[in-house]
């Protein structure tokens, strides 16, 4: 059903102040996958409350385990000491494309699993046959039928893995079931995002034996049993450089706390090279400000170390505002330009030609009603209306709220003119337009 609750912003108000960063998403999602390995109950803090958290929970409650929030950002699991339910209702895992990461971790902890093909942003193809071909080589037999994936694995024993892609869920459902599986795995060509090595720690605290996460070569040596331990989730990479990037976009100086700077370093170069000043101020805290006009950069999006995707319409809404032309080259996902025709509403300039889209900068945007395509793209759209002269809609907001957490609090909290308006309420004439519009 079509809602209208949206997002009011009245741009042009340069973000001023201190945010705290969340828990990362994509770091949460899979410790809390993996949780459901351990005996006993878990406790992992730092943990966003944000939607995809919530669908997660919703799914392993489904499934027989018991999950529940505690006080400040910290989630207890405790999995059932038997089977848990080997499936959870394909309405729920199709909202959550993060739901696959539960055939790796069902597959370490017991013999049967089945997911409903997982859902998630639509961005691109998203195919799992990486992660399928590494349980098998696991020794799992898999099955694809009527849009569900069925796995069951007996003797499975340790294996060399390459992966023809740095896949970062493929390395994740990998290094889950070799953890529990005998004998020595590899995993070649792994993925070193920061949530690999946030999640090869706490397998190793639950008593795994993983080395090389962070490097192209992970080691993994099964043991027979993991316990439950308390343990904490990475600050959140991709939130931390949305809010630097609306710091620099909006003209502002905003200090940054609970941020790794390493983990944001790929971002930093690139502002770097724009112009905007972006100083460590204490250990965990970044300040980000504007002193003139930006800079045209080109970026290429890759697997970390490298660019990360996730930020690119976040940096595209940026590059729109500089003083020349970018081109920006997307390198991991075929369909992430979805953004594109909202902000040529906003007056962007903006080309896009197969995985290229070339950013000719404007003077500023104008305020305008929006359509959040996907989470990131949503966000991106959030900085755009932030910069912009003038009063911004945007709908389809339940995008962003899978990945941001109190978006509309923190950002009035930077002295930021935004506001969530629920369905029914004030503005029903942008929503009698968009609704004709559509029509
Ligand atoms: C994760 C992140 C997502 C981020 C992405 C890339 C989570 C929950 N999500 O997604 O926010 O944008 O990493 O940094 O952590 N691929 C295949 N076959 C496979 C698997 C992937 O061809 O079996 C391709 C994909 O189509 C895509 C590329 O590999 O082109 C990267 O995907 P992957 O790294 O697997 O992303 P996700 O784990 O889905």
């Amino acid at each position: 059903m079509l809602s209208n609750n949206r997002l009011r912003i009245e741009g042009g108000v340069p973000l001023r102040g201190r945010v705290c960063i969340s828990g990362a998403k994509n770091a949460a999602l899979v410790l809390i996958a993996a949780s459901i390995m351990a005996k006993g109950e878990t406790i992992l803090d730092n943990v966003p409350y944000i939607e995809d958290v919530n669908v997660l929970i919703r799914i392993l409650q489904e499934m027989g385990v018991k999950v529940h929030w505690n006080e400040d950002h910290s989630l207890s699991i405790q999995a059932p000491d038997d089977m848990i339910r080997v499936q959870a209702s394909a309405d729920l895992t199709r909202k959550l494309r993060a739901s696959n990461l539960l055939l790796g971790s069902m597959l370490g902890r017991q013999a049967k699993v089945a997911i409903s093909v997982p859902g998630g942003c639509d961005i691109g193809l998203r195919p799992m046959d990486l992660h399928i071909k590494g349980v098998q080589a696991l020794g799992a037999t898999v099955d694809i039928k009527h849009d569900s994936i069925f796995a069951e694995r007996e003797n499975s024993k340790g294996a060399p893995i390459y992966l023809d892609f740095p896949s970062v869920g493929a390395t994740e459902n990998i290094m889950m079931m070799a953890a529990l599986t005998p004998g020595d795995s590899t995993i070649e060509n792994a993925a070193k995002e920061p949530e690999i090595v946030n999640l090869a720690s706490y397998l190793n605290a639950m008593g795994a034996s993983i080395r090389g996460a962070g490097t192209d070569v992970i080691r993994i040596t099964g043991v027979p049993e993991l316990k439950a331990v308390r343990y904490s989730t990475i600050p959140d990479r991709i939130e931390a450089g949305t809010y630097m990037l609306a710091a620099a976009a909006t003209g502002g100086e905003v200090v940054l706390e609970n941020v790794i700077p390493q983990h944001v370093y790929p971002v930093i170069a690139k502002l770097r090279e724009m112009g905007v000043v972006v100083e460590e101020q204490n250990p965990g805290e970044l300040l980000v400000k504007t002193p003139g006009k930006l800079k045209p950069v080109d970026i290429k999006t890759m697997p970390y170390p490298g660019f990360p995707t996730d930020m690119q319409p976040q940096i595209a809404v940026l590059l729109g505002l500089s003083s020349g032309t970018s081109i920006v080259t997307e390198g991991i996902f075929e369909n992430r330009f979805k953004y594109v025709d909202e902000m040529t509403k906003m007056g962007a300039h903006i080309t896009v030609e197969s995985s290229t889209a070339i950013i000719d900068g404007v003077q500023s945007y104008s305020g305008a009603s929006l359509y959040a395509p996907d989470l990131r793209a949503g966000a991106a759209l959030v900085m755009a209306a932030l910069a912009a002269n003038g009063i911004s809609r945007i709908y389809n907001i339940h995008y962003i709220e899978r990945g941001y957490e109190d978006l509309p609090d923190k950002i009035r909290s930077l002295g930021g003119e935004m506001v969530k308006v629920n369905d029914g309420a004030e503005d029903s004439d942008a929503m009698r337009r968009m609704m004709l519009k559509v029509i």
